[in-house]
């Protein structure tokens, strides 16, 4: 039995889709199950069963586990990110499961620090030292984050951003998704640490160019200062400080550190990765 953790969250709920489709039984895990119900509908019902689970108590982890061999991990960013997923790997271990597939992030430079990426070096330094067997998933940027963009955009035509005009990874979630399903099902491809990318990157004067092109108006891409950008993600976008501090962070590190793109979802999935152009037209059109 594979136990999904973060099944409401945004590569979790891709990959029910993805078990279901493939007709594999999981164990789903929510502090909200009725709504995961919702979300999984009738059509995953006869292969998804849906358990209670919170990360902060022990006891219904413990329960979730039970009988189950692997576990999926995506846990929210949040600053108590180490403690929960300690807590997941050692409780897992306890239980007897015998692979974790957990999402990370790329493992950056110490010139550039991401606080949330060091948090993740952490939780994947425990996972090597549980003896568990485990494979890790690094996906850089989604191209779901774009969403955030989308109420300036709406209302004023710009979005905003301190990354100037360097180049970046973005991966569409449905493809970290189907590389998850592929390692849970797979063992052959298993117990590595895999960095993940989409087959191109783009800056944020690029997509404003798309999107300008695709909604047919003119799309701005506004750069401010770092710190500006941190005052008014905190200010005006009422983001908690630490996750206005890892946005800022994180478009820092894309003007310090070049990212390009590298092939392995389409080593593992025998299939290009979704699109930018193609995730713009679904969402943004
Ligand atoms: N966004 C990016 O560009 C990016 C890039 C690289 C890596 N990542 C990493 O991706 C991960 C997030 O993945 P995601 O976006 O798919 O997740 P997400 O949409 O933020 O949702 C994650 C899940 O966390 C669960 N959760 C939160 N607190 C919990 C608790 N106390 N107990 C049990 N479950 C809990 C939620 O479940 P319930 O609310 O249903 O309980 C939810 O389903 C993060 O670790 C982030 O660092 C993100």
């Amino acid at each position: 039995m594979i136990v999904i953790m973060g099944a409401t969250g945004t590569i979790g709920s891709a990959l029910l889709e993805r078990l279901v489709d493939l007709g594999v039984p999981a164990r789903a895990l929510s502090r909200e199950p009725e709504k995961l119900r919702d979300q999984i509908g009738e059509k995953g019902r006869s292969t998804i069963e849906v358990a209670f689970a919170d990360a902060s108590d022990p006891e219904s982890l413990r329960r979730a586990f039970t009988g189950a061999s692997q576990v999926f991990l995506a846990m929210t960013n949040s600053p108590r990110q180490v403690e929960l997923e300690t807590s997941i790997i050692q409780i897992a271990s306890e239980a007897g499961i015998k692979h974790i597939v957990k999402i990370s992030s790329p493992a950056f430079e110490q010139s550039s620090p991401v606080a949330v990426a060091s948090w993740h070096q952490e939780i994947e330094k425990t996972l090597s030292e549980s003896g568990l067997a485990h494979t890790v998933l690094r996906p850089y940027a989604f191209m779901q984050n774009l969403l955030r963009l989308a109420p300036t955009i709406t209302t004023q035509n710009v979005f905003y951003g301190c990354m100037g005009d360097s180049p970046c990874n973005f991966i569409d979630c449905r493809d970290i998704a189907d590389v998850a399903a592929k390692v849970l099902t797979n063992r052959e491809v298993s117990g590595q640490i895999y960095t993940l990318t989409g087959s191109e990157i783009f800056s944020y004067p690029q997509i404003a160019s798309k999107l300008s092109a695709l909604l047919n108006r003119p799309i701005s891409y506004i750069n401010m200062e770092p710190q500006i950008l941190l005052r008014n993600l905190i200010e005006h976008g009422h983001m908690p400080p630490w996750l206005a501090n890892h946005v800022v962070e994180i478009q820092t590190m894309s003007t310090v550190v070049p990212e390009s793109p590298n092939d392995t979802v389409k080593r593992l999935l025998g299939r290009e990765p979704r699109t930018l152009d193609a995730f713009l037209h679904e969402y943004f059109r």
